[in-house]
């Protein structure tokens, strides 16, 4: 079936409006992605119809939230297949579940002495945790080097990290600024013939390709519903449940207890343990809706539209003259998501990315909340970047381009 990227883009009004006076591109679906009508409707439909705490009443406008609810995360666990609800705890975002893991299980198992394994290529997301936790518990924060002219993990340095032995493997499934997509599944293995728990950050990933996490076998796995068509607010902790059951809960409060006295309390199951206090019930709501709707475009089509607009933005982009581009080259598309940061001679991002917006086009300018990289492996003060998503057409790549061209004349790049 051909992608009709028309009609997907009739589902999203924010499309069809205009931006500093003319018609909006929207190329930063990295940092956020835009929301189809559906999920806007099934939050004003919570509201309008069955609006109530979850869990709690004994009433029906009470049981239908709830019901909703624990759809969304019934979907939720089908689309990573997982075995079940259980293994999906509700957080605020991909940040939220990557410092879970390191306030729980990781604050719970690493020890003085011990290695913590994580790659250059990280967002702050699953660095800034580490640090945090590896300077409290007198832990070692290891870093798996990127080898700059692919823009791909540095495999010696991958070998000499894990010959460390460490106890806590986290690692991006896909870059937000390479795009590079990691072989998890391969590391995974590697990783847990070493000991190690794996934990991976799907934040650039599941939104555009087909994960399971069965077959990569991780332990657990972070992402958000704002970057899959779904709202802000709203993140996902997966993890086996084995891991769940070992683990402290990190908060204390209403829903995740099963009996409180005066001296003591005992925890609610899975997941529920670890969502105390009343949930982000219009984000569950919302992201279920999210998730039919990714569901009926469908992952594989998705990768598919997504990998031909960044190969043709290679291409184009690697056609003008002062621009360089970072992360795998054009014949490793395949190995890319749908995103390409790029410089433009010495130009500051912040400056590309006001040229841009002057002529309607959202594009991400920065350090991506990835400094090491970007400041001491890529060796850039910024970079600008443009992201793609089932929405994104050929056409707005040509209008990037002539952006781009707009830019070396203000700029008076040769
Ligand atoms: C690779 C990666 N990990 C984690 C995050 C954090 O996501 P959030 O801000 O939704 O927590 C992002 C956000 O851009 C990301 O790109």
């Amino acid at each position: 079936m051909p992608f009709n990227v028309e009609a997907i883009r009739a589902d999203f009004p924010i499309l069809q409006t205009k931006m500093a006076g003319k018609q909006l591109v929207y190329l930063d679906s990295a940092a956020t992605s835009q929301k189809p009508k559906v999920v806007i409707e099934a939050i004003r439909d919570y509201y309008v119809r069955y609006n109530a705490n979850i869990h709690r009443g004994i009433y029906e406008l009470s049981e239908k939230a709830t019901e909703a609810y624990i759809q969304s995360k019934e979907k939720a666990a089908r689309l990573i297949n997982a075995d079940g609800i259980e293994n999906i705890v509700y957080t605020r975002n991909a940040t939220e579940s990557l410092n879970l893991v390191a306030l729980t299980y990781a604050a719970q198992n690493v020890r003085k002495g011990d290695h913590i394994l994580i790659t250059e290529m990280e967002h702050h997301s699953n660095i800034v945790p580490w640090q945090l936790l590896a300077n409290r518990n007198n832990a070692t924060l290891d870093y798996i080097k990127v080898d700059v002219k692919t823009g791909m993990l540095d495999r010696n340095s991958l070998s000499e990290c894990m010959e460390k032995g460490p106890v806590i493997v986290s690692i991006t499934q896909a870059s937000n600024v390479l795009g590079t997509i990691n072989d998890v599944k391969v590391i995974a293995k590697d990783a847990h013939s070493h000991g190690a728990a794996v934990i991976v950050d799907g934040a650039q990933s599941i939104p555009h390709m087909k994960v399971d996490v069965k077959d990569i076998d991780c332990d657990f796995l972070a992402f958000s519903a704002h970057k899959m068509f779904g709202p802000t607010g709203l993140g996902v902790m997966y993890a086996k449940s084995d891991m769940l059951d070992k683990m402290e809960p990190l908060f204390g409060g209403g829903d995740m207890i099963m009996t409180v006295t005066l001296k003591s309390h005992t925890w609610n199951g899975l997941p529920w343990k670890f969502e105390a206090g009343t949930s982000n019930i219009e984000g569950g709501i919302a992201f279920g809706a999210a998730i039919d709707y990714l569901n009926g475009l469908g992952l594989a089509a998705i990768d598919r539209h997504e990998k031909s607009l960044t190969e043709y933005a290679l291409k184009r982009l690697g056609e003008i003259e002062g621009v360089s581009t970072f992360g795998p080259d054009l014949k490793y598309v395949d190995k890319r998501v749908g995103l390409v940061a790029f410089s433009v001679g010495g130009v500051h991002a912040h400056d590309i990315a006001q040229v841009f917006n002057d002529n309607g086009i959202a594009i991400r300018a920065g350090h991506h909340c990835a400094m090491p990289l970007v400041r001491e492996v890529l060796k850039r003060d910024s970079l600008a970047r443009m992201s793609f998503y089932a929405y994104n057409t050929k056409e707005e790549i040509d209008k990037a381009v002539d952006a781009i061209e707009k830019v070396k004349k203000v700029f008076k790049v040769c």
